[in-house]
């Protein structure tokens, strides 16, 4: 299988992707809309392929197919791996209610809440161990794809008091509340560079002589390269230039309150280091990793590692404050303290199968060290 690196830059013919082969039915209007969009404004960004092959309102990969999460899926995540990642969420954002001073009212604010599996184990949690902070709650999710909401509607009727689902973080008042986001910035998203040696390029997307789609050199991007170090030529690598654009409307949501960011990335000194000569860009279906993003938009996943210091730094740059950035182990190992050392002497099934997720979530070959969890606040 080819790789990014590769992949020529000027449609060498072995790099082309036929944008027609194996597209099923469901998905066969999309690269139309692709082709088109290239026809009428020449090469686009990697990134604006992106957002249609993801988040296309029919037939993106988001929007369009069911159950991409899971066993059955193209990939885990901490929360299909059991309700014990938000069970441990739920008493840590029942800790901050507290030290808020216990508001009357509050929210907590979900993004990428998908089938509304962890919302579903907050809400219990809260509820079961947090009565009193459950009277005040309202459950927030921010969902632009109406298929997602509707099977969020579905899961969380129990809930349908608490339960606010919207596009628009805009129409909500500022309440004091908690945001979480998990497995939501590697889903942004992000342009693709490389090096010349000595100036960065873009490398967006256009179209082949034989109805495929190719990779384009877009020329010179110090606009959306200014934070990255020089580089060999060849070099490939993403960028997301504007988280402070993407976290600027979701402040107003949690006023006073925090953020909690849980995702797989590195700082920018790991993320660009000189050997990661091909980036982190991956695809994936069936839960097998691919290398060709321009393959049958819409019926893969693609995704990159998240650079948690520009993350950190667009924080910082609309009045934000970061806490705490560190492995999920660690969180969760500290979140669930009083839980562990209640447990002495039990043996009972459910209990030995919580515990069997908190090492799944935790253990350093599986999820521990790989995801890392930013908490900030304003
Ligand atoms: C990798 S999935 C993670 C799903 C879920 N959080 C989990 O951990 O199982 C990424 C999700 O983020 C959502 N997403 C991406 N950008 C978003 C945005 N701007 N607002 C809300 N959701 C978004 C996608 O639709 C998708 O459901």
């Amino acid at each position: 299988m080819k790789n990014q690196k590769q992949a020529g830059r000027e449609g060498d013919a072995a790099t082309r992707v036929r944008y027609r082969e194996g597209a099923s039915e469901a998905i066969a209007g999309l690269p139309y809309r692709i082709v088109r969009k290239i026809q009428e404004n020449g090469p686009i960004s990697f990134s604006d392929f992106m957002e249609m092959a993801l988040y296309d309102p029919e037939s993106g990969y988001y929007a369009g197919q069911d159950g991409q999460v899971g066993r059955e899926g193209d990939f885990f995540t901490s929360v299909t791996a059991g309700p014990l990642f938000g069970q441990l969420l739920a008493s840590h954002i029942a800790q901050w209610w507290q030290q808020a001073g216990s508001p009357d009212s509050w929210r907590v604010v979900e993004l990428g809440a998908h089938n509304g599996y962890l919302a579903g184990d907050i809400l219990s949690e809260i509820r079961q161990s947090h009565p009193e902070a459950f009277r005040g709650l309202h459950y927030v999710i921010l969902e632009p794809l109406e298929r997602l909401a509707a099977a969020q509607r579905n899961h969380l009727q129990e809930f349908s008091d608490q339960l606010v689902i919207t596009s628009e973080p805009e129409s909500l008042d500022p309440l004091p509340g908690y945001l979480i986001a998990n497995e939501v910035l590697d889903a942004l998203p992000f342009h693709l560079v490389e090096s010349n040696g000595d100036v960065w390029h873009e490398i967006g997307v256009s179209l082949s002589d034989d109805e495929g789609f190719e990779w384009s050199d877009l020329g010179p991007a110090p606009k959306i390269t200014g934070t990255l170090p020089q580089r060999a030529s060849g070099y490939r690598t993403e960028v997301r230039p504007d988280f402070a654009g993407f976290l600027r409307p979701l402040v107003r949501t949690i006023q006073p309150g925090r953020m909690l960011w849980v995702d797989y990335g590195f700082e920018r000194d790991d993320y660009y280091a000189e050997p990661r000569t091909t980036g982190t860009l991956r695809t994936f279906r069936n839960h097998k990793a691919g290398e060709e993003p321009l393959d049958q938009p819409g019926s893969q996943d693609i995704t990159a590692h998240v650079d948690f210091t520009a993350v950190m730094e667009a924080i910082q740059s609309i009045g934000g404050k970061t806490l705490r950035f560190e492995n999920q182990a660690r969180f969760l190992t500290e979140s669930a303290r009083p839980w562990l050392l209640g447990l002495e002497g039990k043996t009972d099934p459910e209990t030995m199968k919580l515990l069997r997720n908190f090492q799944t979530l935790t253990h350093p070959g599986q999820m521990g060290s790989r995801f890392h969890m930013l908490e900030c606040e304003w």
